[in-house]
């Protein structure tokens, strides 16, 4: 069986860091409310220097330096995300000429904070179908640009990012014991739109912020996010007794407390970042899985389950063998 397995990881962060008492000199908040309610202390912003192909390019050669291979060997790039720097190119094609890639294809998968499992579902494909060898697939925003400052209900929860994971064929036994991705599960209901989305766009003319109805989307979060693994699972043919990590996407503790609980799986399992990279949307699960492997959490072997929901509604999980 044509597995895709995890090469390398790798992350980048902007070096501006802000602590949730900044916003307590523009705004009616405070840390406590943004802690008790979130889970989120701090969270990084982009300074002048990056853009979401910049950030994305610098998460990718630190995964391709993990993995000890070189943009010549490089298949493909897939990237999540729904702050490109430009409308067209693709924010992947700028990687790819970032990184001095000539030969191969590159493109964006936008599916806001399902868009990191939406990338890794489509790598996967890619790779199972023999069209790609290796493929990097990063998820990188820049959410500060489309906050409304003045709206303490959102701009207070997000952050900006990139992660990277370099994915490569490999013809193995193909059981559950094997590594590389075991299994995905994709979901979308447009009919949610409502509930999270920027009110603007090139076709309407217009720039737009991002809009949120919190409570509501926490209402369907932990239960499509737990209903989601749990189908993965089930087509990997584990069982939560064999999740060695969670590394859901980091929106709001609660959320992913409360995930955890459905799945039967204890929170010193859950890699947690949240607290120090706000909501990163696209890019918060390759960077927690980076920095869960630079902290010793994650190890050869282990079985990892991902899960995350955002605009759309559009949800989804992978479950993979490091
Ligand atoms: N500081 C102080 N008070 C605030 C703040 C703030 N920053 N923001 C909101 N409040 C107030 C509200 O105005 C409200 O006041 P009221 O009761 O007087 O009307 C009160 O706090 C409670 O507001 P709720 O929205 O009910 O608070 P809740 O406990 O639901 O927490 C939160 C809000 C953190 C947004 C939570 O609902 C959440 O995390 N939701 C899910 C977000 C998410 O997962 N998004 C999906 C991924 S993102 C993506 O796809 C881009």
């Amino acid at each position: 069986t044509l597995r895709a397995v995890v090469r390398g990881v790798g992350h980048y962060l902007p070096s501006r860091v802000v602590e949730n008492a900044e916003f307590e000199a523009t705004l009616d908040t405070s840390d406590e409310w943004i802690r008790s309610r979130s889970g989120i202390e701090r969270r990084h912003f982009a300074t002048d220097d990056d853009t979401t192909s910049s950030m994305a390019t610098a998460a990718a050669q630190a995964a391709l330096d993990e993995a000890g291979l070189s943009a010549e060997d490089i298949d493909a790039i897939v990237l999540a995300t729904s702050t490109a720097d430009l409308t067209f190119p693709s924010a992947a094609t700028m990687v790819q000429a970032k990184l001095g890639m000539t030969h191969g294809f590159a493109y964006d998968v936008q599916a806001v904070c399902a868009g990191f499992v939406y990338a890794l579902a489509n790598a996967n494909a890619l790779i199972a179908s023999g069209q790609a060898k290796r493929v990097i697939v990063i998820g990188a925003e820049t959410f500060s640009k489309i906050m409304d400052w003045t709206d303490r209900s959102t701009c207070v929860l997000f952050g900006d990012g990139a992660g990277a994971l370099v994915l490569e064929a490999q013809d193995n036994a193909g059981t559950a014991r094997d590594p590389g991705i075991l299994a995905t599960d994709l979901n979308s209901d447009g009919r949610h739109r409502d509930l999270l989305y920027v009110d603007g766009g090139v076709s309407t003319g217009t720039s737009g912020y991002l809009r949120m109805q919190g409570n509501q989307v926490f209402r369907h979060a932990v239960e499509k996010l737990a209903a989601t693994a749990e189908t993965a699972m089930e087509r990997a043919g584990v069982t939560a007794d064999d999740v060695d990590w969670v590394v859901p996407h980091q929106a709001n503790i609660r959320i992913i407390q409360g995930t955890a609980k459905k799945m039967g799986i204890s929170m010193d399992k859950v890699v947690v970042t949240v607290q120090d990279h706000g909501n990163t949307s696209a890019a918060s699960i390759p960077l927690a899985m980076s920095v869960g492997r630079k902290s010793g959490q994650i190890k050869d072997g282990d079985l990892l389950v991902t899960e995350a929901i955002g605009g759309g509604l559009a949800w989804g999980s992978v479950v993979l063998r490091w």
